[in-house]
């Protein structure tokens, strides 16, 4: 599972093969600009899984449920409606354990299918002190083992462990018949998760330590935008082959019309000679060109 937030990057994940994309809340980070996902709302998660969901990908499109979109039963079941007959989404994803377990239960009644999210759950990462990693003692390891057991039986068909130590993960995923799917929770988990900015290094400003970055996209936009201004600086773009053209014959009409000497042979005369810009400035100014 990897995550997706446009038409173009979900159409890059359906290519390399992933089995889901997740439209995530972290949308509020690396592509709205927020510090943290909580002031995502329903209409900024619709937004962006509408144009996910119109690649019409062969992956399995999971939608997060922003924060507050699920205080109770009534609006889980109504927003998560909403993220399937609005957003073109397959399934939803809820943060918490047994706090949501009813809400997901009635969702999953409803018929929509449900992924789990637990350990370190960013929507509500003050209360658990910050972004840390969760299940580090016995009695929080089983707290998590509890939470993932009670996912399961609420509906879920699949939970992601978030931050939470690799054997912990591994004897949840162990004990539990449905998939997890681990993001900073190891090796043993049955799938990965990672956020589509971290992989190919699109987002600078964060380089969690359970990510790998295998390009380095930022740099390769910054260098290909500047080489881009310097053509444009340097008159190098455009190039005749960008331009297009009018028959000579129109052209001439064209400039008897706005009293305007034809300067067609002017140009052809400047390509051949390749004068310098600044010559060439001049000259457009005398004409009138600027
Ligand atoms: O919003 C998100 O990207 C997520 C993943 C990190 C699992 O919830």
């Amino acid at each position: 599972m990897i995550t997706a937030y446009d038409y173009t990057s979900a159409r890059l994940c359906d290519a390399a093969g992933f089995d889901i994309l997740l439209v995530g809340d972290s949308l509020g980070m690396v592509q709205l600009g927020y510090t943290s996902t909580e002031k995502v709302t329903m209409n900024d998660m619709l937004h962006h899984c509408k144009a996910v969901s119109r690649t019409s990908s062969n992956a399995f499109l999971v939608g997060d449920m922003p924060f507050g979109s699920y205080l109770n039963v009534n609006d889980a079941v109504i927003n998560a409606c909403t993220l399937i007959k609005t957003g073109g989404m397959d399934a939803v994803k809820m943060e918490g354990g047994r706090r949501v377990a009813s809400h997901i239960a009635a969702s999953v009644d409803a018929g929509i299918p449900v992924m789990g999210h637990i350990g370190l759950t960013p929507q509500t990462a003050t209360q658990l002190g910050g972004y840390k990693v969760q299940g580090r003692t016995a009695e929080a390891a089983l707290a998590l083992y509890e939470d993932a057991k009670i996912l399961e039986e609420a509906g879920c068909f699949s939970v992601v462990l978030e931050c939470v130590p690799e054997k912990v993960a591994c004897v949840i995923t162990e004990n539990l018949r449905i998939p997890t799917i681990g993001i900073g929770a190891g090796r043993y988990t049955s799938g990965q998760v990672q956020v589509f900015h971290d992989v190919i290094g699109l987002y600078d400003r964060l380089q969690p330590k359970f990510s790998k970055r295998y390009a380095n996209t930022a740099q390769t936009i910054r260098d290909a935008l500047a080489l881009h201004r310097e053509d444009i600086e340097g008159r190098v773009f455009p190039d005749s082959s960008h331009c297009f053209k009018i028959k000579q014959f129109e052209f001439d009409s064209f400039c008897n019309m706005v009293s305007q000497p034809s300067i067609e042979s002017q140009h052809q005369c400047y390509e051949e000679l390749e004068v310098d810009k600044a010559k060439m400035d001049m000259d457009m100014k005398a004409v009138g060109l600027y």
